[in-house]
């Protein structure tokens, strides 16, 4: 019986016997289950020594254990919230307002549904993060992101320098009704965010870059702003890329190998990681992951991304 009981404590206290902090008794135990008579010696010689060992064999068994009712009951945060009792209805306003950031800057990694992209971000509407988050700690968190996350980096802000804080704090009360559909009111159709406007100095650039054309430098403009509102969370500012995310696009030997139907046709498709011509094992969604660009933004951002081109290997 003795020995039934060592052998059932040491499998679980594996990882802390090995530490060699424990008596002997507990060392002998550890190889019960690979069994030997010598063994059942050694542990029948450990008998006086029982109590303590136990004693401390226990309290190391449940320092483990509780990590591990903890861990299992963080993952379980999600489902908490859905069975208890729901939480007051989130404001509709708000929540409509969050969503249509959440369809501008979190769709492409999050997707429109909050419920993941493979290979890009995870599921958000079942999160057991989320849910265990309250609301200003999860607007702390959209404002620092996970630079060093799996498979790809969420970037600060998703990469997203034209969000007012409103607008994340409108985000964490979409993803609470996203969370908890009971607490969702009925939310009106949704509304494209306004991109960005052209600042003066992207105006300037677009019209030094179509080399005075009014008419091109307003494609580029526009183009700008398209990519700081879709492009930028993988290719970075200026495209100058990501760590972890998309690849560098100023003087890219891709872009200048195609011509503007090329591209357009390459953003339109985008490059799965099972692609033979994807290099970095992430995936360039479809228009970017953002099924809401018209192939006209398409055509403007690539007017942009043309600027990014050293003038004399620009494709022409
Ligand atoms: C460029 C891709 C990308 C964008 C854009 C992005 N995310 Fe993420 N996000 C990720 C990835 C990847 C993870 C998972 C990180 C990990 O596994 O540690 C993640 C994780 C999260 C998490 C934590 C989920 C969990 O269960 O741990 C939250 C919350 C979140 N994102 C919210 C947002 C919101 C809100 C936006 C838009 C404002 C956004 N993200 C935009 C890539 C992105
Ligand atoms: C969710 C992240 C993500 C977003 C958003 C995104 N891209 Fe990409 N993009 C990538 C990745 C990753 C690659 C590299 C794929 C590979 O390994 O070949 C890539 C590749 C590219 C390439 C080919 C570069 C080369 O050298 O092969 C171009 C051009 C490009 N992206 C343009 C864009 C434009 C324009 C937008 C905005 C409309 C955009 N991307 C939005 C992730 C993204």
């Amino acid at each position: 019986m003795t020995v039934q009981f060592e052998a059932g404590m040491t499998g679980r206290t594996g990882p802390a016997g090995r530490d060699g902090s424990q008596p002997d008794c507990q060392r002998d135990g550890e190889g019960l289950s690979g069994i030997g008579l010598a063994l059942l010696a050694a542990a029948a010689m450990c008998v006086p020594f029982f109590g303590i060992g136990a004693k401390v064999s226990h309290d190391a068994w449940w320092a483990i254990e509780s990590v591990r009712l903890e861990k299992e009951e963080a993952a379980r945060a999600w489902q908490r919230v859905v069975e208890a009792p729901a939480l007051a209805m989130v404001p509709v306003d708000r929540a409509a307002h969050g969503r249509d950031v959440f369809l501008s800057a979190c769709i492409l990694c999050h997707g429109a549904d909050g419920r993941g992209v493979d290979g890009l971000g995870r599921n958000l509407a079942e999160s057991p993060f989320v849910a265990a988050q309250g609301d200003e700690d999860l607007f702390k968190f959209i404002t620092v992101g996970r630079p060093d996350a799996k498979p790809v980096a969420m970037p600060p802000r998703a990469g997203r320098t034209d969000l007012a804080d409103a607008d994340l704090r409108d985000v964490v009360t979409f993803l609470r009704g996203l969370q908890d559909p009971r607490r969702m009111p009925r939310l009106p159709e949704p509304v494209a965010l306004a991109s960005p406007a052209p600042t003066e100095q992207d105006k300037a650039k677009a019209l030094a870059a179509a080399g005075g054309d009014a008419e091109l430098a307003g494609y580029i403009a526009h183009g700008t702003t398209i990519f700081n509102s879709t492009c930028i969370a993988c290719h970075g500012a200026g495209g100058l890329g990501i760590a972890g995310n998309g690849k560098m696009l100023k003087n890219n030997e891709f872009v200048r190998s195609l011509d503007d139907d090329g591209l357009l046709a390459f953003l339109k498709k985008g490059r799965d990681p099972s692609d033979p011509k994807n290099t970095t094992g992430v995936g360039m969604p479809p228009k970017g992951g953002n099924p809401a660009l018209s192939e006209d933004d398409l055509l403007d951002v690539i007017s942009y991304v043309r600027t990014l081109q050293d003038k004399k290997t620009a494709a022409k």
